[in-house]
């Protein structure tokens, strides 16, 4: 195991000089602008905000961790740093043939339970959360998380990566296409007219993004894939409201319940949508989803998931 937590991944990121850091910039717009730049500009460097405007020191946003360096990726996935191209190929060739699977570790606690908001103390807008694009939608804080959710048939636990945007100071707009493992659970507890209970992490170890964002078969957690990949069980700790396993190590962290549409939150959600779809060039299609009805209509259930208790980070 090369790094236990995404700190540590940053030390070492550090250490081999593609870990840039960058001060006092704006979140709107700007913070976007500069993570193009350097997308486009070898060493491809991850980089690291600070004193971020209208926000204080130490309220730090990390951008760019998987951009196209062969070295990062190494590290992410505890591959040896100095493999090239082809090294690399072939460890994942063999991975794949052959994967490992280690279930998460329930610990009692972590640096997750350092900061807890609950009730009306939750402030979305505390967190420097870029603007991204001057046509966003809004502030898009799901970039590189993870999305978390347990089949209530099954009782196995997804991770996802789906993108979020904050709605206002404690609800957030969450979009995952049609098909998607986390839908299919999603959908579930609606078609039962219940909200879908689901914990949301930010900021964690670049392997557990990576593991979200592969399908992986029906029935198998991303935590026993991310666990398997690094030879050593994650470290969770049980929501006390949810139940759902969060990574212990990681510290912004908020949880909450999944709710189908609501005619006051449709809006906002089409503006999210109207970005997303013009992006990837399938508007049409997607503003239609937008405006499905949804399938048990009811003026409480919303597709968005207010924050109604506790917020960590
Ligand atoms: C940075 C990033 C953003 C993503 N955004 C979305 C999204 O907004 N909605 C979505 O459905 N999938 C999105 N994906 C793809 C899903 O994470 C991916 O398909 C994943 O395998 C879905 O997991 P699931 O099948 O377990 O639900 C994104 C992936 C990445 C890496």
């Amino acid at each position: 195991m090369l790094y236990n937590d995404l700190r540590g991944w940053m030390e070492k990121v550090d250490e081999f000089g593609e870990l840039k850091r960058v001060e006092g910039i704006d979140w709107k717009y700007e913070m976007g602008a500069v993570t193009e730049v350097y997308a486009r500009n070898p060493p491809y460097s991850a980089i690291l905000f600070d004193k971020i405007k209208d926000y204080p020191a130490g309220h730090r946003v990390l951008v760019g961790v998987h951009h196209q360096s062969l070295r990062r990726q190494c590290l992410t996935t505890h591959l040896p740093l100095n493999y090239d191209r082809m090294q690399f190929i072939q460890a994942w060739r063999k991975r794949l043939n052959n994967p490992q699977f280690i279930s998460p570790r329930v610990v009692n606690s972590g640096p997750v339970m350092e900061n807890v908001y609950e009730g009306k103390d939750i402030d979305l807008f505390s967190l420097p959360v870029p603007h991204w694009h001057e046509e966003d939608g809004g502030r898009y804080i799901g970039t590189a998380h993870i999305v978390i959710t347990r089949d209530m048939d099954e009782g196995w636990v997804n991770l996802g990566c789906y993108r979020v945007m904050v709605h206002d100071k404690d609800t957030l707009a969450l979009y995952i296409s049609p098909g998607k493992q986390g839908r299919i659970i999603r959908q579930k507890y609606f078609d039962q007219g219940r909200p879908c209970p689901v914990a949301i992490s930010f900021g964690d170890d670049p392997l557990l993004l990576t593991a979200a964002a592969n399908s992986l078969p029906w029935g198998k957690s991303e935590y026993d894939y991310a666990g398997g990949i690094r030879g050593e069980a994650i470290d969770v700790i049980l929501g006390k409201h949810t139940g759902l396993p969060v990574p212990a190590l990681f510290r912004n962290y908020h949880r909450g319940r999944m709710l189908a549409r609501s005619a006051e939150t449709r809006r906002a959600l089409r503006r999210m949508d109207r970005l997303l779809c013009e992006r990837r060039a399938y508007r049409t299609d997607c503003e239609g989803k937008a405006h499905d009805a949804p399938r048990q209509p009811d003026p409480d259930r919303r597709a968005l998931f207010p924050s109604s208790g506790r917020l960590r980070r």
